[in-house]
């Protein structure tokens, strides 16, 4: 099967598998304050991550290109909602248009349709610096995402079986390339070790990527005859892999991503410790079935869901919201605990 084919199968098996919503975000409430203090018009979405100054911490994340007309269509549309939104956006990885030029154009169309938006680059931990360096020129990228997937390649059936290296080849593109390096999963999750891992290394932002939306291991295995089944349930949930990397040893920046689906998973992610949200899959869904401006209308509902929620915990910034009280419970709370993270300073802090 051709790279492009594959990529095309990926975004099929993803409608049709949809979010798994078994993000734990169940498990993180917001403890009431009957006197926020503030007004809706006080509270800014306003967020700069690695140098990266964002309208508002929702952004596209990583999906698509390679997969010749049908993807360029996707991607034109999505820089479209990006640029009127004021949104940053990341493209899917961009091996394949290294791999064959003819591909260029499919990812090239986002920088043509949002000229001074902000562009995120991806591609594989098997990239070796000089493609970074053309992937971040082939769109003038903003940032370059570098994904780690080992479930995904080991769940395909034509998949990579080596992964020795990674963190070495990730460590010579931070030092040469000059844009920020985001090391991100794909649904399933990192762990405070990585985290640390990366950060030894010079990583700064870390998308944790985690499990409890878009499924891989599910995708993958819907393209084997024999499934392994036991990657379905691989993984750490969002919300869980959120307090993990924000608990890592050196503080670094954190993207919350994987199953976010409305402004209070994406409020709550905030308040564990990200910096920002990516949604992929949601997005693509809304896309593909309802149309442009479908999407468009549920990124303005998502960005005021969350300015509501900010203003019912008395949050003017992203900041602020970091430090609101929350409950931790559940399934959660005994993984934390167990992990060694205390829980209790998240339920006792204040904003002012
Ligand atoms: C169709 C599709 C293709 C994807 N391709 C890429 C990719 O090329 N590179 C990447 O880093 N992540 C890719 N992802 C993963 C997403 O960026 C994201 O990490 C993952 O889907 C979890 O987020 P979600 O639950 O919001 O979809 C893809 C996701 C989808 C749905």
């Amino acid at each position: 099967m051709s790279r492009s084919e594959r990529k095309w199968d990926h975004i099929r098996f993803a409608l049709e598998n949809g979010q798994q919503r078994l993000t734990a975000f169940d498990d993180v409430q917001f403890i009431h304050q009957s006197l926020p203090n503030i007004d809706v018009s006080d509270v800014s979405l306003h967020q700069k991550i690695g140098g990266l100054s964002l309208s508002s911490p929702i952004f596209i994340n990583a999906m698509t290109g390679g997969g010749g007309e049908k993807t360029y269509r996707i991607n034109k549309q999505f820089a479209q909602i990006a640029k009127v939104c004021g949104m940053a956006m990341a493209v899917g990885s961009q091996m394949s248009a290294i791999k064959d030029t003819a591909e260029r154009y499919t990812y090239e169309i986002v920088r043509k349709e949002n000229p001074s938006g902000i562009i995120i680059a991806n591609l594989g931990s098997e990239a070796l610096p000089d493609h970074a360096k053309m992937a971040i020129d082939m769109i003038e990228a903003n940032a370059i995402q570098i994904h780690l997937n080992v479930i995904q390649e080991l769940t395909m059936p034509e998949g990579d079986r080596e992964f020795s290296g990674a963190l070495r080849r990730i460590e010579e593109i931070v030092r040469k390339v000059d844009v920020p390096v985001i090391v991100k999963e794909v649904g399933f999750g990192m762990s405070k070790e990585t985290v640390q891992k990366l950060s030894d290394i010079g990583v700064s932002i870390v998308d944790i990527g985690g499990y409890g939306g878009t499924n891989f291991a599910q995708i993958e295995n819907k393209r084997r005859s024999k499934s392994f089944t036991f990657f379905n349930e691989w993984g750490i949930p969002t919300a869980v892999s959120i307090f993990e990397a924000s608990n890592a040893e050196r503080e670094v920046s954190i993207i919350g991503s994987g199953g976010m689906m409305s402004g209070i998973e994406i409020a709550k992610g905030l308040a564990a410790g990200a910096n920002a949200a990516g949604l992929a899959g949601y997005f693509l869904k809304i896309l593909i079935d309802e149309g442009i401006d479908s999407l468009y209308e549920e990124i303005l509902l998502l960005q005021n869901e969350l300015t509501m929620i900010m203003t019912a915990v008395g949050a003017k910034s992203i900041n602020e919201l970091q430090k609101a009280p929350i409950m931790i419970t559940g399934q959660t709370f005994h993984w934390l605990s167990q992990r060694g993270i205390d829980t209790k300073k998240y339920s006792q802090r204040t904003i002012h």
